[in-house]
């Protein structure tokens, strides 16, 4: 294993020991929280976490936790997540985040929304001093609308690109496209969200603005955990 996967590892397993009996979890997507999932399910299986149900974040996650034998549920049955854990792609000084590298950020960001904690994996790579400056801000948009969204996001001073998996159109789980947008150093995330979502069509983006109650991030030196 590498030293990048080494370090997601560290934060991951630094994370699954807030899981408590009973909590009912929200399962986020990506490399990161790949290793989290997995902690908890030997952890299940090993009989030291009782009564944990999850709800993932992708059909990838929901996969992954199913054959680990993590039961999952939905809203339906438990209105309310008690511990969501989730990786990011870029991390400001606020702990304000870019999501979305892996496709899933509008489930993510629903099941952060109704979370009562949100620890949030990293390793420092993800550390950034201004959201943008690494990352494109991946915006999801419904297929019938990706031309004038993509026209609209680009009169905000984005470079727009239609995510594309390998030959064809990237689509998310719910059948709809992202825009990844390099907007570069973002200087106004509250205000780039609001114009963002005032436009039909676009059905989520990839700015976590305060959501993350706590991120663990794993670096050469240690594990680090930051709260906002
Ligand atoms: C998934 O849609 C994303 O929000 C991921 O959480 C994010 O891209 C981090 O992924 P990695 O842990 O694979 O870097």
């Amino acid at each position: 294993m590498n030293e990048i996967e080494q370090l997601k590892r560290q934060a991951a397993e630094k994370a699954v020991e807030y899981v408590r009996d009973g909590m009912v979890l929200g399962l986020g997507t990506g490399s990161t929280t790949a290793y989290a999932i997995q902690r908890i399910g030997e952890r299940v299986q090993a009989g030291e976490l009782k009564n944990i149900v999850g709800i993932p974040s992708s059909e990838k996650t929901a996969r992954q936790a199913l054959e680990l034998g993590i039961h999952l549920t939905t809203f339906e049955q438990h209105p309310v997540i008690d511990l969501t854990i989730d990786g990011a792609d870029e991390v400001d000084p606020q702990l304000n985040l870019i999501k979305g590298g892996g496709g899933a950020l509008l489930r993510e960001k629903v099941l952060a929304q109704n979370s009562k904690q949100v620890i949030i994996i990293v390793d420092e790579s993800k550390l950034s001093p201004q959201l943008g400056s690494k990352w494109p801000l991946p915006v999801e948009v419904l297929p019938f609308a990706w031309q004038p969204a993509a026209r609209f996001l680009e009169s905000l001073g984005a470079k727009v690109t239609l995510r594309q998996d390998q030959q064809h159109i990237f689509e998310t789980d719910q059948g709809n496209f992202i825009l990844d947008c390099r907007f570069g150093p973002i200087e106004n995330p509250e205000d780039l969200e609001r114009r963002i979502k005032s436009r039909a069509g676009i059905l989520e983006h990839g700015l976590f603005l305060g959501l993350a109650h706590r991120v663990i991030v794993a670096g050469k030196n240690g594990v680090q955990e930051l709260e906002p």
